[in-house]
C-alpha cells in the first residue's frame, strides 16, 4: 500500500485548489445508470474510490472512461443488473447502485458493500426506503436480490437522516410512476448537488437539502455535463493543517457556508479566517487554544469526516478538549495511533478526551481507514522527528496525492 514519510515543523504557507467532493461524486456517477446517454462529471477527482466505483460500472457494462480532469460515464450498453462482488467489496458506495438500477432495469442484485471499517454502517434504512417504494427484496447467498417491477411513487421516513439512503432512495423514485415523500431525508450538501443533476437530466426533484425531499417522477433521464461541488471535507482538512502547523494558506474553489461548523469551531481556536465567495483564507500563529466540546452531527453539525482530523488538532492545542462521536460507535481508531505519537487521548466508548501537549514525536504508525488516517498525516507534520504513516492506500481512497498538496503548501512529506 505504501507509506508517507513526514518530518515535522514546517509552517504552511501558499494557495491551493482544492479537489471536487468524493462524498458528492460518487453518487453521481451511480446516478449516471439512470439514462442511456452520457453522462460528463466535470474535474472529476483521481482518487481509488472514484477508480473503484469506475470498474463496478464497467462491470455492469457501462463505458467509462477520462478526458482529462473530466469522468465520463455511458451507461448506454449497460445491460447487467447484477453488480460485481469484488470491487463492491472494496467500496461502501455501490449501494448506492442499488436505486439507479432498480429505476433502469427493474431489477438490482448487490452484494454486501464494503469500505471504511468505522462501525457497525448498516443498509436496513435503504432497504427499508426502497420497500416503501414497492420493491420487493430478499437475500439470497449473501447477495440483496431487488424486484423494482411494481415499484411506483410513496411515503419514506427515515428513522435517521442517513445520507446514502437519502441518495438511494432519490435515485431509486426518479423515475418511478407518481410522488415520492422523503422525510427526516439527510440535509448534506451532496444530496442537494445530487437533485441538481437528477433535475439537469430531466428529473423533478425538490427539497434536496431540508428534510423533505420530494420526486415526481418520470419516464426518462437524459445526459448531462455536470460540475460536482467542491470537496468540503478535503477542504477542512487542509484548514485544520494550517491551524495546526501555524502559516497561511488560501484554499481556492470551496463554499465557505459548507464548512461553517468548522470555520466556528477554528475561530475559538484562535485561527483567523477570512472568507470569500469561493475561497477562504486561513491564519494560524502559535498553538491553537483547545475548545472545550465538539459534538459530531448529520449537516449542519460537525461532519463524523472531519472528527480524525479535529482529534489531531486537540492533541497539541493549549488546554482539554473533548470530542463526542455520534453518527458511528468505532469511530477512534486513530486515537491509538496519535498516543503512539505522544498524545494524551484518553477514549470511552464514543468519547474522547484530550488533554493538549507541547509537542508530539515522530512515530511509525497505521492508517486504519480514510479520515483516520489524514489525521496522522497532520500529526506527523507537527510532530518533531520523522513520522511514517502506514497502510496510505486509506488516505488514497479519497485525497487526490495528498502529498502534492501538502508540499506544495511547504509540508516535509513524501511517498515511499
Ligand atoms: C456518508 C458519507 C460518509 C460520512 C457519512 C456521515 C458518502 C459516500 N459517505 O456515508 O463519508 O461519514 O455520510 O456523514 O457520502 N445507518 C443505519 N442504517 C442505514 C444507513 C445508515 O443505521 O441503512 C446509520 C449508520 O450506521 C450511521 C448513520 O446512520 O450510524 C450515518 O450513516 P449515513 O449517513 O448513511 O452514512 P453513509 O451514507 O454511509
Amino acid at each position: 500500500m505504501g507509506n508517507f514519510a513526514i518530518t515535522g515543523g514546517n509552517r504552511l504557507r501558499g494557495e491551493v485548489e482544492v479537489q471536487t467532493s468524493k462524498n458528492a461524486v460518487l453518487p453521481l456517477m451511480a446516478a449516471a445508470v439512470l439514462t442511456g446517454e452520457p453522462v460528463r462529471l466535470r474535474r472529476c477527482p483521481a482518487i481509488a474510490d472514484v477508480r473503484n466505483m469506475g470498474e463496478i460500472l464497467t462491470g455492469l457494462g457501462c463505458e467509462v472512461s477520462r478526458e482529462g480532469e473530466d469522468l465520463i460515464i455511458d451507461a448506454g450498453p449497460a445491460d447487467r443488473c447484477e453488480m460485481p462482488t469484488g470491487p463492491a467489496k472494496e467500496l461502501r458506495s455501490s449501494i448506492f447502485l442499488l436505486g439507479p438500477m432498480l429505476g433502469r432495469f427493474g431489477r438490482a442484485v448487490v452484494a454486501y458493500p464494503g469500505g471504511c471499517d468505522i462501525g457497525l454502517r448498516p443498509i436496513d434504512l435503504h432497504l427499508k426506503g426502497l420497500a416503501c417504494l414497492g420493491a420487493e427484496i430478499s437475500e439470497q447467498g449473501g447477495a440483496i436480490v431487488c424486484d423494482g417491477r411494481k415499484m411506483r411513487g410513496g411515503l419514506v421516513h427515515l428513522d435517521f437522516p442517513s445520507v446514502g439512503a437519502t441518495e438511494n432512495i432519490m435515485m431509486a423514485a426518479v423515475r418511478a410512476k407518481g410522488r415520492t415523500r422523503i422525510l427526516n431525508a439527510a440535509k448534506e450538501p451532496e444530496i442537494a448537488d445530487l437533485q441538481a443533476m437528477l433535475n439537469r437530466m430531466g428529473a423533478r426533484v425538490y427539497g434536496a437539502g431540508c428534510s423533505t425531499v420530494e420526486i415526481e417522477g418520470v419516464e426518462e433521464l437524459h445526459g448531462v455535463e455536470f460540475r460536482p461541488i467542491p470537496d468540503r471535507i478535503a477542504a477542512g482538512t487542509l484548514m485544520i493543517a494550517c491551524a495546526m502547523c501555524g502559516g497561511e494558506i488560501l484554499l481556492k474553489n470551496v463554499i465557505p457556508e459548507h464548512l461553517s461548523s468548522l470555520i466556528f469551531k477554528l475561530r475559538e481556536s484562535a485561527c483567523k479566517i477570512t472568507l470569500f465567495d469561493d475561497k477562504i483564507r486561513i491564519a494560524a500563529n502559535g498553538r491553537p487554544r483547545n475548545v472545550h466540546k465538539v459534538e459530531t452531527s448529520p449537516y449542519p453539525g460537525f461532519p463524523t469526516d472531519l472528527q480524525a482530523q479535529y482529534l489531531a488538532l486537540l492533541t497539541v492545542g493549549e488546554g482539554t478538549g473533548m470530542i463526542l462521536e455520534t453518527i458511528f460507535e468505532t469511530r477512534f481508531k486513530h486515537a491509538a495511533e496519535l498516543i503512539r505519537m505522544g498524545a494524551d487521548i484518553t477514549v470511552r466508548d464514543r468519547i474522547a478526551m484530550v488533554r493538549g501537549v507541547e509537542r508530539l514525536h515522530g512515530a511509525e504508525v497505521r492508517a486504519h481507514d480514510l479520515r483516520g488516517g489524514a489525521a496522522l498525516v497532520l500529526a506527523g507534520l507537527v510532530a518533531e522527528g520523522e513520522t511514517v504513516v502506514r497502510d496510505i492506500g486509506h488516505i488514497d481512497r479519497g485525497y487526490e496525492r495528498l502529498e502534492d498538496t501538502l508540499s506544495a503548501l511547504g509540508g516535509n512529506i513524501r511517498r515511499t
